[in-house]
């Protein structure tokens, strides 16, 4: 049975002069706004100087476990850039601690989980109970709605079953996905009771999230990508949807993102995310004619146009607002996160071209 999905109070009257908080939600649920919400993947990150010398200071995992870090670098990023929402400063493996897979961030080499998961004995021990010790991170999302109230839309977010489970087994980044497919297709048992302890986890990490003050949670399933359609469909999608109706409970519009997800789009869709983030590759058009025109869309500039000069720059956003000018329901962002070494003042300018050129575009559908 599916649950019932109450959503957030919207402010009533014309959609002019929204707040950041409100644009981004009616985009979110497909109603009509003033100008196109934008914000970035990764918007927090080593390309910005303030986040630097943070982390002259602070481990990653440090910056995530203290609130008032977290909450720090989290707000200075969405100030700087003058985005219309701010994503809670985190990282996507945190789940695993509590569940019983301790892991550490090597410098050059990424995360390197200590015991990776490679077993159906290894799988019935995880733990689902310690959820509540990730509350460092619901506490950071009180400091950061305090500080922003309705002036920006606050992002949570979680992994989506099949990327957390990839880490897990692989115990790092991978290329081939071998030890997580050989699971997958050798001991589908195993598979399911680990998909299944995963959204009981994730549900009630993103539950904590919305009651800290989270406005929309976001779900990153970035490599969902590196699955066949039958694949995702027989081991990925069952759990997935789940987590999706599970977080919309809690009453929040949900954002499902992936990499690389064309060929999965029309399965996708069935997972009933309010908001499906599409990476560069697709016209965001066809992406949503892909997913049947049901949800809203977000994305979708490559993070790499950020390096080129800003007139190509500028075509490059202009060519993602033509294409999404017809859709109800644009977040504007980059494909996937931005990289090392991105020119923030290349970001910033990005900001104004959304602001400035897409004003134009709902003034005109108005
Ligand atoms: O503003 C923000 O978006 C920052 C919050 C954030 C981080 N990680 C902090 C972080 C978010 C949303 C994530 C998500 C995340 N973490 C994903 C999914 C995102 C995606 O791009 O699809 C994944 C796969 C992870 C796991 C992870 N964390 C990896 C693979 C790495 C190493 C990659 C690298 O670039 O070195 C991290 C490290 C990490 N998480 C950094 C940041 C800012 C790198 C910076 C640092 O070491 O301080």
């Amino acid at each position: 049975m599916q649950p019932s999905v109450s959503r957030p109070p919207l402010p009533v009257g014309a959609s002019q002069h929204l707040t950041g908080s409100a644009r981004f939600l009616r985009a979110c649920l497909r109603q009509s706004v003033d100008r196109t919400p934008v914000w970035f993947l990764r918007q927090a990150g080593r390309y910005m100087p303030e986040y630097q010398a943070v982390r002259r200071h602070h481990s990653l995992l440090e910056i995530c476990k203290t609130p008032a870090l977290a909450a720090d670098v989290t707000i200075t990023a969405a100030e700087i850039l003058d985005v219309d929402a701010a994503i809670i400063f985190a990282d996507l493996l945190l789940p695993l601690e509590p569940m019983g897979l301790p892991f550490a961030f090597r410098a050059g080499e990424g995360p390197v989980v200590e015991r990776p998961l490679r077993t159906a004995q290894h799988i019935a021990a995880l733990d689902t109970t310690r959820t509540a010790e990730l509350g460092y991170v619901a506490e950071a999302i009180r400091a950061v709605d305090a500080h922003f109230g309705e002036q920006k839309g606050l992002i949570g977010f979680c992994g989506a079953p099949f990327t957390l489970a990839s880490y897990m087994i692989e115990g790092g980044g991978s290329r081939n996905y071998v030890a997580t497919k050989r699971l997958m297709y050798t001991d589908p048992g195993a598979w399911t009771e680990l998909m299944d302890k995963l959204v009981t986890v994730l549900a009630e990490f993103a539950q904590q999230q919305v009651q800290a003050g989270a406005d929309v949670i976001q779900i990153f399933d970035s490599w969902a990508g590196a699955l066949s359609v039958a694949d995702y469909r027989e081991y990925v999608l069952p759990a997935t949807k789940r987590l999706v109706r599970q977080v919309q409970a809690a009453g929040v519009p949900v954002i499902y993102f992936g990499v690389d997800t064309a060929t999965l789009l029309p399965s996708i869709r069935e997972l009933g995310a309010d908001v499906v983030g599409l990476d560069w590759r697709m016209p965001l058009d066809a992406g949503s004619r892909a997913l049947g025109g049901a949800c809203a869309i977000q994305g979708n500039l490559d993070p790499i146009a950020l390096f080129a000069p800003l007139p190509v720059l500028r075509t490059r956003v202009e060519e993602v607002l033509r294409q999404s000018a017809a859709l109800p329901g644009h977040i504007f962002n980059v494909g996937h996160g931005i990289v090392p070494e991105t020119p923030v003042a290349s970001v910033q300018q990005t900001v104004r071209w959304v602001r400035e050129l897409s004003a134009a575009i709902h003034g005109e559908r108005a």
